[in-house]
């Protein structure tokens, strides 16, 4: 007999039920009596006791739908060892949820802060297998984390369509592409769209170097230019701020968007016509994409055979092709970012792809 408890936590992507899949179908397989305590809403559910005995049937059907049968929250990891308003210890209300369901382990899907939370429960005294979900990629210790494929073919479909309107109206366009802090997404998107010039938190940008790359691309001819740019991309002078200042003057921001300040400042200096896209949460939307169901469908076993084997503390990973078990202490509150020397980058460079540094 086992009982497993199993939750979304953070913002969604494609292929989260995809995972809850590969997790449940392994298992359901190889187990003769199995439980499956599906909790809504991430850790809310697990906090306030808010879920549903489920079966493998609930399972069935899922691989291709986006979203999570659950539901999800977000639960910040900072604030839970902060009593709820009704002064409720989260981290205790966990705990006893998981022990009077007598649970033989939890099963998390999410990002860092989900991963962290994990491993504050792990470090508690609960089995917990960690399966490392973001469209940002940023999750340290994986090669790549499911969703985002998904949203990299979402984002370059955004590009793609902006690059036909682009070249009929000679103008500049921005496509501003999600990542949080990071930039994967909008390097892989980037790329894949065939943009000029890409701008990512990792390489801190000089306007007037951005500037200068579509002055180079109308000498040479071409009067359309397509920037993909991260949401959190930054400034050189914005770079050199403490975080703190940073924040401080992000609040006073004129602009809703990075994007929106380099368009305007595209503008001032060389008189060109920008517009800004934010496909924004689409990029999160419909189906996982072939290579996110395999992804998750193999993530999902592994984690199930962990179980089988009763060996728990670990986020799931997939490193060169493989899919192997690497301890949560070791990756938890750890972010994976562009190297700005990596080969790609290097690669994307003497394509001439500008990225305004
Ligand atoms: O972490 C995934 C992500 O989509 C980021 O790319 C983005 O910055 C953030 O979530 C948006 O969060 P929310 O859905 O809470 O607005």
């Amino acid at each position: 007999m086992k009982r497993i408890g199993i939750l979304t936590s953070g913002g969604d992507c494609q292929a989260l039920n995809a995972a809850m899949r590969g997790v449940v179908k392994s298992l359901s397989n190889n187990v003769d009596e199995l439980e499956i305590y599906g909790f809504y809403e991430g850790y809310k559910g697990l906090i306030y006791g808010n879920y549903r005995l489920l079966t493998s049937k609930d399972f069935s059907g899922i691989l291709t739908v986006g979203g999570t049968i659950l539901g999800t929250s977000r639960q910040p990891f900072k604030l839970m060892r902060t009593p709820d308003a009704n002064g409720l210890d989260k981290v205790e209300a966990m705990k006893s949820t998981y022990h009077k369901l007598r649970l033989n382990c939890l099963v998390i899907l999410g990002g860092n802060g989900t991963q962290k939370t994990a491993n504050l429960l792990r470090e508690e005294g609960l089995n917990v297998i960690h399966l490392p979900k973001t469209i940002d990629n940023d999750i340290w210790g994986t090669d790549i984390t499911f969703g985002f494929y998904s949203a990299v073919n979402i984002a370059t479909d955004a590009i793609d369509c902006i690059h036909t309107t682009a070249a009929s109206h000679n103008r500049v366009f921005i496509v501003e592409v999600m990542g949080h802090k990071v930039g994967w997404l909008t390097l892989y998107a980037g790329i894949a769209g065939g943009a000029d010039i890409i701008l990512i938190p990792e390489i801190p940008y000089d306007i007037n170097k951005v500037v200068e790359a579509i002055g180079r691309r109308s000498k040479a001819g071409k009067n359309f230019t397509i920037l993909a740019v991260a949401e959190g991309a930054i400034s050189k002078e914005d770079a050199q701020l403490s975080k703190k200042d940073y924040k401080e003057k992000l609040k006073k921001r004129k602009y809703p968007s990075v994007s929106y300040e380099v368009a305007a400042q595209i503008e001032a200096i060389s008189g060109n016509e920008v517009r800004v896209t934010v496909p924004g949460h689409t990029q999160r939307g419909g189906s996982p994409c072939p290579y996110d169901r395999v992804l998750c469908t193999r993530l999902g076993a592994a984690a199930g055979q962990l179980i089988l084997d009763e060996d728990y503390g670990y986020m799931v990973a997939m490193i060169n092709g493989e899919t192997k078990k690497v301890p949560l202490g070791d990756v938890a509150g750890k972010l994976k970012m562009v190297e700005p020397d990596s080969k790609m980058i290097q690669e994307a460079k003497l394509m001439g792809i500008s990225f305004g540094d």
